[in-house]
């Protein structure tokens, strides 16, 4: 028998057995885990008459010059949506409360509104949903919007942190003894990029296209793109709305711990507040090849966890910040925190950037160049060992307990929603196992909703809505996710090998 038969004959008899030494991994989750879905206020309720996107409507700025309307109806609907959340095996729900509702002129507080939450928290709690209470997912007033002068409003002024911490007062005051969790806000530097250099966002001020384009010059030179923000007035407009916003986040951090002092749920806890973070990872060879664009990808996802960790503040260098902003007293700003939640969809390689270069300019879009699958109406592609990386550094760096508060793909495949949904929760059990404390899963969303300037036609929901009668509809990936729920694990036939 020559070497190579010998070889091969013991690799024959060695496979049996490693197969059956290789046991299948067991993903599964903590006691207590929450599992839950996520709405904002705006997507889902309908009637949205005093903020900033009413009027960001009514200036046609939403794609095909939809309007919101009605969104999905969930403001009388909600009862239902939550019964379906219960059905799916859900034990929480992530919401914002629509401060224009509350407050639709200044200081005139609308008392219907607020019994109107009330008793949505109370329906949600009867479903056995934990609440989970966003105070700011993307949408203001519109009495605090300056559209003609947007340096005079919105988060371009400090006035704005008074007026915010006074809805927060309010909330915490009137819904404290329902709620124990808050995310201050969602996703500020997203909010900041979308109102202050895309302008896809009100107050819509964008970088002129002169701008993008030495942008991409410069990426491609690898040049520092810090430089350019600090040259250009909207540049100067993102860091200061950003700057603003971490103002709003500590500021409502103190007052949330000092104020609601009822645990709500009886775990010993009153309060726990945190701030839901986006978060798109870059793969490390873009990053090595365009290290420039690493720097300024890193500063969007770090500079304000960097600046609430340290103390020190470190927004995109304080671009147009006074000294005197700057120098805050690191004791006021550090760890506020009690757990960060993570917003995350997707993943950049190379070849996105790329895609994104070429759309921006020309408005090609260049989908054939990768065969890889992406989201039909937005191209999110199934990237989930980023979701692994993110949660693991991010707990390296700051050490706070962490929630993923969104997570989800705009599709109208389930086969394909479903297998995004088990490879990112793969990616979780393994952390878990690895010792990182990730508490709970949000998917985004519970139901189809109105996707900001893109309206009705991403559909991100677990349920799906008909925009013409406002039925509901449990999808297939809704029903593998009461599966996981319900077991608190991932069960085999949901195993990407069993699919
Ligand atoms: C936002 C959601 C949005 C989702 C999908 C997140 O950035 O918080 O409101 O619907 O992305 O685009």
């Amino acid at each position: 028998m020559s070497r190579w038969s010998l070889l091969a004959l013991l690799a024959c008899t060695a496979i049996p057995f490693l197969a059956r030494a290789a046991e299948p991994p067991e993903y599964d989750f903590p006691p207590g885990f929450q599992w839950g879905t996520s709405t904002a206020a705006y997507q889902v309720e309908g009637g949205n008459l005093h903020s900033d996107w009413a009027a960001w409507e009514a200036l046609g700025k939403i794609h095909g010059k939809q309007k919101n309307g009605k969104a999905t109806d969930h403001f009388t609907r909600f009862r239902e949506d939550f019964a379906l959340a219960s059905q799916i095996n859900t034990n929480a729900y992530r919401f914002s409360i629509e401060w224009s509702k509350i407050e639709p002129e200044r200081d005139r507080i609308d008392e219907a509104m607020i019994a109107h939450y009330r008793t949505m928290i109370l329906a949600m709690r009867e479903q056995g949903l934990t609440p989970y209470l966003t105070l700011h997912h993307f949408t203001t007033p519109i009495w605090l919007m300056n559209f003609k002068d947007p340096g005079k409003g919105h988060f371009q002024t400090v006035e704005t942190v008074k007026q915010f911490l006074e809805f927060v007062e309010l909330v915490v005051a009137r819904f404290g003894d329902l709620v124990d969790h808050y995310w201050t806000l969602n996703e500020p530097t997203i909010l900041s990029m979308n109102g202050y250099l895309t302008g896809n966002f009100p107050p819509g001020v964008a970088l002129p296209p002169g701008e993008v384009a030495r942008a991409l010059w410069m990426l491609l030179r690898n040049k520092s793109l810090e430089q350019l923000i600090a040259s250009s007035p909207q540049g100067k407009m993102f860091v200061r709305s950003l700057y603003t916003l971490l103002l709003c986040h500590i500021r409502a951090y103190d007052l949330i711990k000092a104020k609601d002092l009822v645990d709500a749920d009886g775990d010993g806890v009153a309060a726990s507040v945190g701030l839901a973070h986006q978060y798109v990872a870059l793969n490390a060879e873009t990053f090595r090849a365009f290290p420039a664009f690493g720097t300024m990808m890193d500063r969007f996802n770090n500079d304000l966890l960097r600046t609430l960790k340290s103390g020190k503040v470190d927004i995109f260098g304080n671009i147009g910040l006074s000294p005197e902003e700057v120098a805050l007293p690191a004791a006021t700003i550090t760890n506020r925190m009690d757990v960060l939640g993570i917003n995350y969809y997707t993943s950049l390689r190379f070849r996105d950037l790329l895609e994104l270069a070429v759309t921006q300019f020309t408005g090609l879009k260049l989908g054939f160049l990768s065969k890889e699958k992406s989201s039909d109406l937005m191209g999110i592609k199934v990237r989930p060992d980023g979701l692994y990386r993110v949660l693991k550094e991010t707990y390296a760096n700051y050490g706070w307990g962490l929630m993923v508060t969104e997570n989800g793909i705009a599709t109208h495949d389930e086969v394909f929603r479903t297998t995004y949904l088990v490879a990112h929760l793969i990616r979780i059990a393994r952390l878990l196992d690895e010792g990182v404390p990730v508490r709970g899963y949000f998917h985004w969303s519970l139901i189809d909703n109105f996707e900001w300037h893109l309206g009705t036609a991403p559909r991100f929901g677990l349920i799906e809505v008909d925009y013409t009668t406002f039925e509901r509809r449990v999808k297939a990936s809704a029903l593998a996710y009461a599966e996981i729920a319900k077991l608190n694990a991932i069960p085999p036939n949901l195993l990407p090998s069993s699919r």
